[in-house]
């Protein structure tokens, strides 16, 4: 799709071009008058517009600068054909288009500006997965402040984030643009984006429109091959995929943007269920929806609609208010075809008015006719900001995984006098910062090798060797689309470099092996049949192992692998995932504890690729593991994964006890207090998550045997203990049920567990009685 996008975008100025017609509209309408409400605003708009400016307030547009020239988007927007654009990341151009629209076009409607700022704009910060792994959400707010910060100046005010779609198959590459496979911990962090995005008010300085996607189920795709359709049941949709969209509604997110796939057979992008039904009438949804990149033009290459009429005429009615597509004027489904649908009474006036006034309501509530240019000075201001890279390295630090530390080989000694780094990954900015990096300056990333280099004392000698490539049989859709086009495809390096890196290993007191997956190898269109190391990483890591040296494993990585080799036999893995910018400065943090640990797995992490998918909140079975004697339901590897749910260690260790409830039994309705004591119980600072989870024991439907149902950050100095309080209110309790095919909160029994992990042990329980 991707690839005909650039073909298309060609041909895109003359299905543009026609003649501009010039009205005069009265210097200040009353759709200026910023005194006067939205809704009053959009009327007087509305009032005026042609019904060609009103389909032209759907249109979006892509305009990739690396083979577009503005000129093939300028009649567009003089005509008011054009209400978006997308992909856009530098200033002056931005406010080159601006201007034609406020300036040249008959009723000055501004542009909205919108590109994925998925992780930061300017300063890369760790991917999704990452940052979820914090489990901080004032953290993930703050992060996504800056990123806010940093596009809005650019004049970007909308970003197409956050990702909302929970996954449990870590063959899927947008695993790593999501939150993990939970809905309680994705729903926190859905909230905490839409804040630090959009703030009290998306038209404040520094802020911008969020928006929620892909809605829904995109994660679920069959095989955890992008774009596949996915069939989720009612009751795995309301209680696992949708409360992350769910809780980002509540936090007043301003958009939406429709899925690809099929789900239970009808594509997201026409699908009144979703868009309509749960969206609006279930959550009062007000804001706007938009179409994932063509989708509704492949409405048609699902099988779905006839032609790209009828795709206009479904999306639109279905709920899809703006279509984002490429300017080839031939998959612009809506553009070309909505004024003929409207004469054929397909759709009706209303329901375009309807999408139109939604748009138009967004783009007064980001403030754009107020404020609808760049600031170029103050843009400029937000490349190698350092207060920008401050936080890029504390979230870096915060969002990292300690698996495993064997004889407390870290934090570091600094003793060692001489280091070897090893691995494809160790020295590449590229790789540091993740997918959606594409708006940064990649010079300025800082590897694993440079920030080791920065940490040690003066005297240790820091030496690196790659060993091998990353050896891959197809390119990913962004080396595609943007390059660089991967060299070596096939082909690994040669012995020598193997060799040259096992000897440096040989002569070094310390070896830091950087294992993954290059930065393309997650993302869309970048799913993998199977999670292990690709290519000779794991020959390597067993050569260098065999050396016996202290070896510390640093995994650069968008999703669990295959590790399961090296848990028994390296002493200490970190998992680093695409640290981002400040990647490496933090690394090294860690590694010789000027940072400690503190983040927790949003995924189970499986032993091999045959466990998936596999997460902890699954049903009980006439076969629990909990059953004496239980081994395992494969015969070839245990049931259980590598490491759990919410597992992640720390410098320090914690102990947990006198776990109590404030009532035995509440009635239907009433909240339950939790509440426990959590002790560092090491010899170091630490900081814990005091994660609760639940299992309903009897109901209408069968509960998971687990569930997250809160979670407390601690910090602790060695030896101090504090008592966490949790709630489990009526919400908590509540599920949907396939029995009675809605909500319920039931009398029952509840087990409670609370821990530093989804295998907790301390329990408890209480009953809601009838
Ligand atoms: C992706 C979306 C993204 C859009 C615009 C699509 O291919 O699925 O997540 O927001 O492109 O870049």
């Amino acid at each position: 799709m991707i690839l005909t996008r650039r073909l298309l975008a060609c041909v895109a100025a003359a299905l543009l071009l026609t003649n501009t017609v010039a009205f005069a509209i009265p210097e200040r309408a009353t759709y200026f008058d910023p005194s006067l409400p939205i809704d009053k605003r959009v009327d007087d708009l509305m009032s005026r517009m042609t019904e060609d400016e009103k389909i032209g307030q759907l249109n979006q547009l892509f305009y990739f600068a690396q083979f577009m020239k503005p000129e093939m988007i300028d009649p567009g927007l003089r005509e008011g054909k054009i209400g978006s654009l997308l992909f856009v990341t530098d200033p002056a151009t931005i406010n080159r288009f601006q201007k034609i629209a406020v300036e040249q076009s008959r009723l000055k409607i501004p542009l909205l500006f919108g590109f994925d700022v998925i992780h930061g704009f300017r300063t890369i910060f760790p991917v999704p997965l990452a940052l979820a792994s914090s489990w901080d959400v004032d953290l993930v707010e703050r992060v996504q402040t800056i990123a806010a910060r940093e596009a809005s100046a650019t004049g970007i005010r909308w970003t197409f984030a956050p990702m909302l779609d929970i996954a449990r198959d870590p063959r899927w590459g947008r695993i790593v643009e999501g939150a993990g496979e939970d809905p309680f911990l994705g729903a926190r962090i859905a909230a905490a984006q839409v804040r630090g995005f959009q703030g009290q008010d998306p038209a404040s300085p520094g802020r911008l429109l969020a928006c929620m996607k892909h809605f829904a189920g995109y994660g679920a795709a069959a095989g955890g091959r992008d774009y596949d359709a996915a069939y989720i049941s009612d009751a795995e949709l309301y209680n696992v995929y949708l409360p992350p969209f769910q809780a980002a509604v509540d936090a007043g997110v301003g958009s939406a943007m429709s899925a690809y796939m099929d789900l239970n057979d009808v594509p997201a992008t026409g699908n009144a269920f979703l868009l309509h039904d749960v969206l609006r009438k279930q959550w009062g949804f007000k804001g706007f929806v938009v179409s994932d990149a063509d989708a509704v033009g492949n409405l048609v290459t699902h099988g779905f609609a006839e032609d790209k009429a009828d795709a206009a005429a479904r999306a639109l009615t279905a709920g899809v208010d703006m279509e984002m597509s490429i300017p080839s004027g031939i998959s612009n489904a809506y553009s070309n075809n909505l004024a003929k649908l409207i004469k054929e009474k397909r759709v009706t006036t209303a329901q375009l008015d309807e999408a139109v006034r939604r748009v138009l309501e967004a783009k007064f509530k980001v403030g754009l006719f107020e404020n609808p240019y760049a600031d170029e000075a103050r843009a400029a201001s937000m490349h190698n900001n350092p207060e920008h890279r401050k936080m890029a390295r504390i979230a870096a630090q915060r969002s990292a995984v300690l698996l495993r530390n064997e004889g407390n080989l870290l934090p570091l000694d600094p003793k060692f006098s001489s280091i070897a780094v090893i691995g494809p990954l160790a020295d590449s900015k590229r790789d540091i910062r993740g997918s959606w990096s594409l708006a940064d300056d990649m010079k300025t990333a800082v590897t694993v090798v440079e920030g080791i280099r920065a940490k040690v004392r003066s005297g240790v000698k820091v030496e690196y060797a790659p060993g091998v490539d990353i050896a891959r049989s197809y390119p990913s859709l962004f080396e595609l689309f943007f390059g660089p086009r991967p060299k070596l495809w096939n082909e690994t390096q040669g012995p020598e470099e193997f060799d040259k890196a096992v000897k440096l290993a040989r002569s070094s007191e310390l070896v830091v092996m950087v294992l993954g997956q290059h930065e393309e190898m997650s993302g869309e269109g970048a799913s993998q049949s199977t999670i292990e190391l690709p290519g000779r990483q794991r020959e390597l890591l067993e050569a260098v192992s065999a050396l016996g040296k202290p070896t510390v494993l640093v995994l650069i990585n968008g999703r669990p692998l295959d590790i399961s080799w090296a848990v028994t036999r390296v002493p200490a893995i970190l998992e680093a995932w695409h640290p981002g910018a400040e990647g490496g400065n933090a690394i090294a943090d860690l590694l010789w504890g000027d940072a400690t640990p503190v983040g927790k797995l949003p995924i189970t992490w499986p032993r091999s690729s045959g466990q998936i998918p596999i997460y902890y909140a699954r049903n009980l079975t006439q076969e629990p593991e909990s059953k004496p004697g239980f081994k395992s339901r494969y015969w070839d590897i245990p049931t259980s994964p590598l490491y759990p749910f919410g597992y992640g260690l720390s410098y320090t260790s914690f102990g947990y006890s006198n776990l109590r409830v404030s009532k035995g039994t509440a009635k239907l309705g009433e909240s339950v207090e939790v509440t426990v004591d959590v002790e560092n119980t090491g010899r170091r600072a630490g900081e814990e998550v005091a994660q609760l989870y639940i299992h309903q024991r009897s109901g209408s439907a069968s509960r998971p045997t687990r569930e997250l149902k809160g979670f407390e950050r601690v910090v602790l100095a060695p030896g101090e203990k504090k008592t966490v309080r949790l709630t489990l209110g009526k919400r908590e309790l509540t599920y949907w049920s396939s029995a009675t095919r809605g909500w319920v909160h039931e009398p029952a029994t509840f087990d409670v567990w609370v821990g530093g992990d989804s295998n907790a042990t301390l329990h408890t329980e209480f009953q809601i009685a009838r």
